[in-house]
Formats: structure tokens, C-alpha cells, sequence
């Protein structure tokens, strides 16, 4: 491919730290110098409280830990989401239950919500697609009316904001991740926000492997020993040293990848006034934060053939999700609320385009080739 969909990136410091953590600190296993500043960093721009871990996919199984969910419980989620999203909430043997998604922001649809709500509902977990927030006013409503709990899948939704909020700061636990295709990144990584303080002790907890490692670090008991469940789930200091160099450029970096977006939108913008595709919505109160620019299109086959038409031309687009509902272990495991036609139609037409820092001329490319498909 000449122009791949990503590409990680270097913000500066990354290499200058790692050396530091190895041969300076002498430590680069979990907790050390570089994951508290990468905490205090996250709790500094978002508030609450911060705890990096191996990916988002780690933190999720956090949050579905600290919500104590138990076999036969259900959490409500959209369909139209990666599999950790589920399989966190599959893995206490509670069963995920699809809520379809809005047209506009392709995010779980809070007016369907309280209809999916039984008696064995303990939590909704929400996905920030795209890096656009959910409806929260709502949904956090529609929570406290119930006594459930909110975790937020703000995977792809650092330096996002709902009406001013931070996302990740809304519900009572957030998963942010650091994966390589991320606004940040290092290589695997994540964090989980904890927004309720009733639960920030039991989240140190579980994260290290059950044991109050923590609180003996910070002098708070004699020694340290097992009193909970839990895994280990915290990264080693070198990656941490690695993600501290990219929140050190976050504004900047941010900043171009608006800019690339911004790009798309308006090279793409006279195709949607003529009927030929539909661009990403961002409700006025949604600030996004670029983290991928999609299209949708008419139907599976112009997906197939536009999809064919790039690479021909060298253009790496690829779609995104298969909805969990229609995947093997989705009809195992889980269970939908009603029917889900939005999620099934949205799945099959949405096409993403290249994303990355330091793009110069490719986003133009990619905008002229998507053209020529559509004869402009
Ligand atoms: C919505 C969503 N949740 C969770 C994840 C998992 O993130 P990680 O790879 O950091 O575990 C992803 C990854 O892309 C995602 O898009």
C-alpha cells in the first residue's frame, strides 16, 4: 500500500525516556516514575482518578469487576463495537445486551435504553464512537432512575468532550486506550478513569493482582498481602516513559489530527450535498477529537467496490466493526434488547479513510481517489 489506513508515530521524548526509566530509574516494571506522571497527566486533563494499564481492553475487565457483575446479570451496550466492549462483561458470566445505535452519531441510542432495562440489568456501558459522545445527559438519567451503573468505552475518545465534560469523566468508570491506532499511543496500553471515589480503592486492588501493593507503597500498612480478587493489570514503566512523550504533545497532536479531519470533510462535502455518501455528524455540543474520519455509503456492494477501487489505487480503507449480535460468540453469549436494523445497516456501508501524524499531501490523494469512484 502507498498509503496505509495507520502509522504509528513518534511526538519526541519517547526514546530519551525508556532510556531514562531502564538506566536512570533502574525500573521498568509497573507503578514507577513514568506511570505516576502519566496519572497525574490523566487526572490533570480529565479529573478523577487515573490507573494506566496494559490496554483498554484490561481496564474494561476492571470496570466489569468493580461493577461485581455476576453470571445472569446483563449489561445494556451497543452491538457496533470492538469485542472487548462485550467480552468483559462475558467473562463474569453476565451477558452483554444490544441497545441499536443512532443514524446521526452512530452511538447506543439513549431513547431505546429504559425499554432494554429488566430486572437483571446492573450497568450500561457506552461507546464514544469515532471519539463523538453519547447522548450522557440521558443515559446517566436513565441510570440513577435504575440504580445502574455507567461505564464508558472512551477507547477512542481522550481530549473528547459532551457540553464541556471531558469523556471519560462522565460515567462511573471509563476504559481510554493507548493502542497503537489511538490519538495516543503506546503500542498496547490504556487506563482506566475512576469517577466515583467509592470505588478507587478496590480499583488499585484489583489491578495488582489482588493485593494491597499500593497502599503499602504509599506507607499505609506494614506489609503487603492478598484481600481481593484481581489480575495484574498494570503496564511496565517503559511503556509508560514511552505514552508520557505523546501526553506531553497531546495539544499538538491533536491539533493535526483535526486538521486531517478537517480536511476530509470539506473534501468530501459537495459529494454528500449530491447524495453520494454521508460524512461523519457532530452534534453542536460534541467536541470530537479526530480520531477517525469514516463514510457511509449506499450499500455493501459499493463498500466492496470502493473499498477495491482504493486499493487499486494503493489506498488502504478499511471498514470497521462487525456487529457482536451476528459474530459466533455473539450468538452464544449475548442477547438483543429488539431489533438492531440501524447497527446492521450502518456495519455494512461505513468505510474508514487513512489517519495518521504527518500526513502531508495523502489526505488530497486519498480525497481525489474516493472522487474518481464517484465520476467527480
Ligand atoms: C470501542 C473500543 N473498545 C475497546 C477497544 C480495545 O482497546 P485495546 O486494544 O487498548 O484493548 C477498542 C480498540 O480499538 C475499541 O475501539
Amino acid at each position: 500500500m502507498t498509503i496505509g489506513f495507520n502509522r504509528p508515530h513518534l511526538a519526541g521524548n519517547e526514546i530519551e525516556y525508556m532510556l531514562q526509566a531502564l538506566e536512570k530509574n533502574r525500573h521498568i516494571s509497573g507503578d514507577g516514575v513514568f506511570t505516576k506522571r502519566c496519572h497525574a497527566w490523566l487526572e490533570a486533563r480529565l479529573g478523577g482518578k487515573a490507573l494506566l494499564t496494559h490496554s483498554c481492553t484490561a481496564a474494561l475487565e476492571m470496570a466489569a469487576l468493580l461493577c461485581e457483575l455476576s453470571p445472569g446479570d446483563e449489561v445494556l451496550m451497543p452491538s457496533f463495537t470492538f469485542v472487548s466492549t462485550a467480552n468483559a462483561v462475558a467473562l463474569r458470566g453476565a451477558v452483554p445486551v444490544f441497545v441499536d445505535v443512532r443514524e446521526d452519531t452512530l452511538n447506543i441510542d439513549e431513547a431505546l435504553i429504559e425499554a432494554a432495562i429488566t430486572s437483571r440489568t446492573r450497568a450500561i456501558s457506552v461507546v464514544h464512537y469515532a471519539g463523538v459522545s453519547c447522548e450522557m445527559n440521558s443515559i446517566m438519567a436513565t441510570a440513577h432512575r435504575y440504580g445502574l451503573k455507567v461505564i464508558e468505552d472512551a477507547a477512542q475518545a481522550l481530549l473528547a468532550y459532551y457540553h464541556g465534560r471531558p469523556l471519560g469523566t462522565i460515567g462511573d468508570l471509563a476504559a481510554i486506550s493507548f493502542h497503537e491506532t489511538k490519538n495516543l499511543i503506546s503500542g498496547e496500553g490504556g487506563a482506566l478513569m475512576v469517577n466515583v471515589p467509592e470505588l478507587a480503592g478496590r480499583a488499585e486492588i484489583i489491578r495488582e493482582k489482588g493485593t494491597n501493593r499500593s497502599s503499602f507503597f504509599r506507607n499505609e500498612v506494614a506489609r503487603y498481602t492478598w484481600v481481593d480478587i484481581g489480575s495484574s493489570y498494570l503496564p511496565s514503566d517503559m511503556l509508560a516513559a514511552f505514552l508520557l512523550a505523546q501526553m506531553e504533545q497531546a495539544d499538538a497532536l491533536l491539533g493535526e489530527r483535526l486538521a486531517i479531519w478537517g480536511r476530509y470533510h470539506a473534501g468530501l462535502a459537495d459529494l454528500e450535498t449530491a447524495g453520494l455518501l454521508r460524512r461523519p455528524i457532530v452534534p453542536p455540543h460534541c467536541k470530537h477529537n479526530g480520531h477517525l474520519y469514516y463514510i457511509l455509503l449506499a450499500d455493501l456492494d459499493q463498500r466492496r467496490r470502493l473499498i477495491a477501487h482504493m486499493k487499486t489505487n494503493g489506498i488502504d480503507t478499511p471498514f470497521h466493526y462487525v456487529p457482536l449480535h451476528s459474530s459466533p460468540a455473539g450468538q452464544r453469549l449475548t442477547r438483543t434488547a429488539a431489533p438492531l436494523p440501524v447497527t446492521d445497516s450502518i456495519a455494512e456501508r461505513l468505510l474508514r479513510l487513512p489517519m495518521w501524524y504527518g500526513m502531508r499531501d495523502e489526505p488530497d490523494i486519498v480525497i481525489d481517489t474516493v472522487r474518481k469512484f464517484f465520476g467527480r
